[in-house]
């Protein structure tokens, strides 16, 4: 088993693949008021956690997910069935066709970096649309060693709110609002990776071993230093 065959061994199955839940998409949809014909892009969407709370925000108009990897795209086809209102495809969520009132990128924007893509949906958001996308970040100046070293390795660009919202106001974006996600969105992610992590031990594979002790790790230093940092929401629109 390859590195990346393990670790989408140990990540297929799960509802979703980043902290988040109902109640922060319903606080993203607050803030950027989606008209209910909308047209709504889930950037980067994963097995499509927030794929229905989408569809029941616009319930005249459309949903459509994207993600890079297939078998998210496939999960998710064969888990909602035919929806004349959801086109769910795999792409690149910078390039999707059209354009939207609303763009959701739960945990995703990373991938690019804020500035190139926001740079990249500026030309797919309609007239008067917004973007709410979340973003990993620390919330004190002097995390402990092992965090510090852990998202170093992991997340080398993360930065602190400030940073954020910088890269967003460098990329010619107004914030509406922004907040830290609560700790009921991390559970909601982090909780079934443990139970999977748990289920996955025995008879694990060397490289399988590694991925489920890289994610141990990751949701141990969350369970002990989880105030210390956390996923920033942003809803942003284009300054001019
Ligand atoms: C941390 S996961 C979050 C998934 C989902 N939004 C959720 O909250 O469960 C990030 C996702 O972004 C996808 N991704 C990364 N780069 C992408 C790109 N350029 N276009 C589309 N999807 C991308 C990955 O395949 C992965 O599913």
């Amino acid at each position: 088993m390859t590195p990346e065959e393990a670790f989408f061994t140990l990540h297929s199955g799960l509802e979703r693949e980043g902290p988040g839940d109902a109640e922060s998409l319903a606080w993203a949809l607050g803030v950027a008021r989606v008209p209910r014909a909308g047209r709504v892009l889930d950037a980067g969407c994963g097995p499509g956690a927030d794929v229905e709370g989408l569809l029941a925000a616009v319930p005249e108009g459309q949903v459509v997910a994207l993600d890079l990897h297939r078998p998210y795209i496939d999960e998710l086809a064969a888990r909602l069935g035919v929806d004349a209102r959801l086109r769910a495809v795999p792409g690149d969520m910078l390039t999707p066709e059209g354009t939207f009132d609303f763009i959701w990128c739960a945990g995703a924007i990373y991938n690019a970096g804020i500035g190139a893509a926001l740079d990249a949906w500026r030309r797919h958001l309609k007239q008067g649309g917004r973007v709410a996308f979340s973003e990993i970040g620390w919330r004190i100046d002097n995390p402990s060693p092992d965090l510090r070293d852990y998202w170093r390795t992991a997340c080398p660009a993360m930065t602190d709110r400030d940073g954020i919202l910088a890269q967003v106001a460098a990329a010619g974006w107004r914030v509406l609002a922004d907040r830290w996600l609560p700790h009921a969105a991390w559970s909601a992610y982090y909780e079934p990776l443990a139970a999977r992590i748990e289920a996955l031990r025995t008879g694990a594979v060397p490289s399988l071993v590694s991925a489920l002790d890289q994610a141990e790790q990751e949701v141990g230093l969350w369970r002990r230093h989880g105030e210390s940092y956390g996923y920033l929401q942003v809803v942003a629109e284009p300054a001019a």
